[in-house]
């Protein structure tokens, strides 16, 4: 994994504000890397970025001479009619600047809804890599801003859909079912830490293969008439994650991480006894 995004998955997320699980960030990372290996080339965008924590994993996923479109309301919160989140641009230009830079960023500010795909072409100057719908919760912007990306996504491009299964914002889902009716190209390839996934039916399996080996189990599922894979996540445990920090490994040898671990044993090794006198 690339040094910026991996310092950024471990460390910089916790430091901005928004939506975006361990498990979430994986799968994309997992599905860029797939594209790039295919060759897939192109912009990223998203429509509702807020301040920043999805778009700027997207933007470190990028590379010159790709853009990154962010398009969000801003300054125009009164038009947030459902109050998902509240773009800040000061915010988000700070936390962008502070995790990754901001030499191919094009800032969108203003109402999704006035936006169509051969606009985000033009902003992107070209068709869409990866894009990412979270502007908007009701039926009608979410509807809108899915016709908007697929019109803009190039043929091995990816869509990231959030909250379709969130029993808080029922009107993505039902966004999500009234473009669908409208038969769009793309189809839907994987469900998983609240998101779902979806790209040209060409690319299809190559995706749910890729998404599927991220999380490391999945079953199959049907979604809009479509087999889709629902990523299952195993997580490390505490112990484990802790093993694997850079500053465990650091001090597990000094005078402090010497008898961390024998308390650590020891206060297993009595553990084990004391279940298996229970088990009598
Ligand atoms: C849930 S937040 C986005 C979270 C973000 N993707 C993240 O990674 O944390 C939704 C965002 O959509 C923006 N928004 C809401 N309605 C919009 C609209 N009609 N057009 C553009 N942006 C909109 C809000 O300002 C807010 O920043």
């Amino acid at each position: 994994m690339d040094a910026r995004v991996e310092n950024y998955l471990r460390r910089g997320r916790f430091y901005v504000e928004g939506w975006l699980r361990t498990e979430a960030a994986l799968t994309v990372i997992a599905l860029a890397d797939r594209q790039r290996a295919l060759g897939v080339n192109g912009g990223t965008a998203e429509i509702g970025v807020h301040h920043g924590k999805l778009f700027i994993l997207l933007y470190l996923l990028s590379r010159s001479p790709e853009r990154a479109v962010a398009v969000d309301l801003f300054d125009d919160q009164h038009l947030n009619i459902d109050q998902s989140g509240a773009g800040d641009l000061a915010r988000f230009r700070h936390n962008l600047e502070r995790h990754a830079g901001s030499d191919r960023l094009v800032l969108k500010p203003g109402n999704s809804l006035a936006l169509c795909g051969a606009d985000l072409v033009r902003l992107a100057d070209g068709p869409l890599r990866l894009a990412s719908v979270d502007g908007g919760h009701t039926a009608e912007i979410a509807a809108h801003d899915l016709a908007t990306v697929e019109a803009a996504l190039a043929e091995g491009g990816i869509v990231i859909v959030d909250d379709v299964f969130n029993e808080q914002w029922p009107g993505v889902g039902d966004g999500v079912r009234r473009w669908f009716e409208r038969r769009p190209n793309l189809v839907p390839f994987a469900i998983g830490a609240n998101k779902t996934y979806f790209c040209r039916p060409s690319h299809r399996d190559v995706y749910r293969q890729a998404a599927v080996a991220a999380a490391g189990a999945a079953t199959t599922t049907e979604f809009l008439g479509e087999a889709v894979a629902f990523l299952q996540f195993a997580r490390p445990g505490f112990k484990d994650r802790l093993a694997a920090s850079p500053l465990w490994r650091q001090v597990r040898t000094t005078p402090v991480g010497l008898p961390l671990r024998w308390a650590w044993h020891t206060g297993r090794r009595l553990r084990r006894g004391l279940a298996r006198r229970e088990d009598f």
